[in-house]
């Protein structure tokens, strides 16, 4: 018999930046569902991959210096690295600067065009940048800005290519509201709402603002919109009009889209409409979470709030991580990511919960019966109580998986992982074994809970899978044993079952210590993080300025734009809990003003008192741990660390330098 086959997809990222562990949370949420689909039988197919065409990466790879594909190149390799890291077992990786996605894009784009869906026309409206999305008026928000990211939008007007959606509205509004394509269904209505009841708009698909983007092969000059390019990843990456793969008539339509809500829209309106234009059936299920926020805000690396997830892994490995990511986001709610309630899950459920069941289990084993179970048995109601628990378990994991509910699984299977150990408690073993009469009696306890284990660790495996095998290894389960059909029942194990002692699977971690290491290496993090927000760069001593590549040429009146006025140090001192910055006072000649700079490590404050240097006198002010900050003073990066350029203290302070 074919396996059926299951197609799941994450959304693919935009390599503009590291990842992070917000990252990290579609893509083990995906994986998570995968191996359980392998488990079952499923021919799966699960595909990642990375958006790397549009206006944000060509700026950035600019101001670095180099070509957009380097520079993509770069922070691919990154995320492969971070997939590997954390165990995800993807099939299939899609870039869409791989030929044959562009290949296959083009001809989506001319098809819509052929068909008379995509016309030529006009775009005036606002912009926003960051986001690379047009808004109306209405859709901005109370401050004009972008509905989105919040970030201020421009004018922009472009001859531009439009998809009609409106042909489209009233067949998504029913896959919103009458389908259960959308999980949780709940968030159909704000969709409904905001988009489809005041009028599906004409998007606008094409762009001639910049380069970095799919030519539209029958007018050169115009890119296509990112979103179009970027959602018929779904169906390229299975070899839809193109040579590369074979595999759509297998797995097409996609059993579930996963993403967060930041993008729930365009999987929720315009892939559809898409899809419909194209005459391709919609996929099944569009599965929306929450965000991962960190400490209550929005996790950012721009901020430096975020921990990385490769420190994260490296302290705790990559399965406490996945669990804990996993185990606190329900399906549609945003969730907060605390090292706190971290490493308290690690200890409570991993370590005193689950770790302990298994550590303790085989090691009576092992005590009382040199690591073999005997045959004789002896049974009790007890051990009925256990094994209901135990299946019922698995009966919750199916369903919770079945509406992509992942903490719910993780959650039924810990309620059998409490239960067990509940069943040590009530039977108490160490009792059992020191009679030679209930001998029988401790081998049918030892192996209830050993192939209570066995079940429990395998419906663990597809969220856990670095460490389950070591279990098996630990409770003598072969691979077998350990295959889906063999977890709804017991007795599976062999009656005289070895067990093999192993290493502690997750040791309890001490919090307070750890606590205090993790702050410290957040509160690095936001330094630098700050510190370059402010344009302070803080290099590694010894780095010399041929790595730093020039810069793309400017012209007269760009440099125009900056005032370099000469300013002179009146008072400087630390500023409280960082080792980076001192906070200076200046004569600007212009009535005075404050300054904060990363120079702490170069420079005492007396060093400075007196001095005549530069200042960027128009920069817009910022906030550096919580002081505020007028401007930039210039430092030269050096070999052996950053150098204030002085000026001659005969120069007036607020003389204008060019
Ligand atoms: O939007 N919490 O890419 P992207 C939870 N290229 N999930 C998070 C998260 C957080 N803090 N941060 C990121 C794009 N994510 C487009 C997608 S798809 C055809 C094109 C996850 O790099 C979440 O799944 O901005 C979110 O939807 C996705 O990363 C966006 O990644
Ligand atoms: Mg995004």
């Amino acid at each position: 018999m074919s396996k059926k086959p299951y197609y799941i997809t994450t959304p693919i990222y935009y390599p503009s930046g590291d990842p992070h562990i917000g990252h990290c949370y579609t893509t083990v949420a995906c994986d998570s569902i995968a191996r359980y689909r392998r488990m079952q039988g499923y021919d799966v197919m699960f595909l990642t991959g990375t958006d790397e065409h549009g206006l944000k990466i060509e700026q950035k790879a600019a101001a670095a210096g180099i070509t957009p594909k380097e520079y993509v190149d770069g922070i691919v390799a990154k995320f492969k690295t971070l997939w590997s890291y954390m165990n995800i077992s993807y099939d299939r990786y899609i870039r869409t600067t791989d030929d044959y996605h562009v290949e296959s894009v083009q001809k989506i784009f001319k098809a819509l065009y052929d068909k008379g869906h995509i016309y030529k026309g006009k775009y005036s409206g606002k912009y926003c940048t960051p986001c690379e999305s047009f808004w109306t008026e209405s859709q901005l928000d109370e401050n004009g800005c972008c509905p989105e990211c919040h970030r201020p939008v421009v004018f922009a007007e472009e001859e531009a290519y439009f998809f009609k959606m409106s042909p489209f509205a009233d067949r998504i509004e029913k896959l919103l509201t009458e389908t259960d394509y959308l999980q949780p269904k709940t968030r159909a209505v704000e969709l409904v709402n905001n988009f489809i009841k005041p009028g599906l708009e004409d998007l606008c698909v094409s762009r001639t603002s910049f380069t970095w983007g799919i030519p539209v092969t029958f007018d050169p000059g115009h890119v296509v919109y990112v979103w179009i390019d970027a959602l018929s990843n779904y169906i390229t990456a299975l070899g839809y009009l193109n040579d590369a793969y074979s595999d759509f008539d297998k797995y097409w339509p996609a059993d579930v889209h996963m993403v967060a809500k930041d993008i729930m829209r365009f999987h929720a309106i315009i892939w559809p409409a898409m899809l419909m234009a194209l005459d391709i059936p919609l996929p099944k299920h569009l599965a929306v979470h929450g965000w991962i926020t960190f400490n209550g805000e929005k996790m950012s690396k721009s901020l430096g709030n975020v921990v990385d997830p490769f420190v994260l892994g490296e302290r705790y490995g990559c399965d406490a991580i996945r669990y804990h990511i996993l185990r606190e986001m329900a399906l549609g709610a945003d969730s907060s990511f605390s090292n706190e309630i971290m490493i308290n899950r690690i200890n409570s459920d991993l370590a005193n919960g689950f770790g302990n069941l298994v550590s303790r289990t085989v090691a009576m084993a092992d005590k009382y019966f040199g690591g073999t179970l005997p045959q004789e048995r002896e049974a009790d109601a007890l051990d009925d109580e256990l094994k209901t628990a135990v299946l019922d378990a698995f009966a919750a994991v199916e369903k919770a998986m079945d509406e992509t509910k992942l903490k719910n699984a993780l959650e039924e299977i810990f309620k059998a992982v409490d239960r067990a150990n509940k069943y040590i408690d009530q039977t108490e073993p160490w009792k059992l074994g020191k009679d030679e009469s209930k001998k029988p009696r401790l081998a049918s306890v030892l192996y209830n809970l050993l192939d209570t284990i066995r079940i429990i660790s395998a419906l663990l495996s597809p969220f856990m899978p670095s460490t389950m095998p070591k279990v098996w290894e630990q409770i003598g389960a072969s691979e077998d044993d350990v295959k889906y059909d063999k977890l709804n029942t017991f007795g599976v194990l062999p009656l005289n079952v070895t067990v093999h002692k192993g290493d502690i699977l997750f040791p309890r971690i001490d919090i307070e210590k750890e606590i205090e290491e993790l702050n410290s290496i957040i509160q690095k993090n936001m330094e630098a993080a700050q510190a370059k927000l402010s344009g302070e760069k803080s290099p590694e001593p010894g780095k010399s300025e041929e790595d730093t590549p020039l810069l793309p040429e400017i012209t007269i009146d760009d440099f125009a734009k900056i005032d370099i006025r000469v300013a002179k140090v009146l008072s400087a001192e630390k500023v409280k809990k960082s080792d980076k910055l001192l906070c200076l006072q200046l004569d600007d000649g212009m009535g005075g003003r404050q300054v904060v700079s990363g120079i702490a490590q170069y420079y005492a404050p007396e060093d400075l008192i007196g001095k005549k240097l530069q200042l960027i006198a128009n920069l817009k002010p910022v906030k550096l741990r919580g002081v505020e900050s007028f401007g930039m003073i210039c430092a030269a990066d050096t070999p052996d660390g950053v150098k204030v350029i002085f000026v001659d203290d005969s120069i007036p302070a607020g003389s204008k330098i060019r």
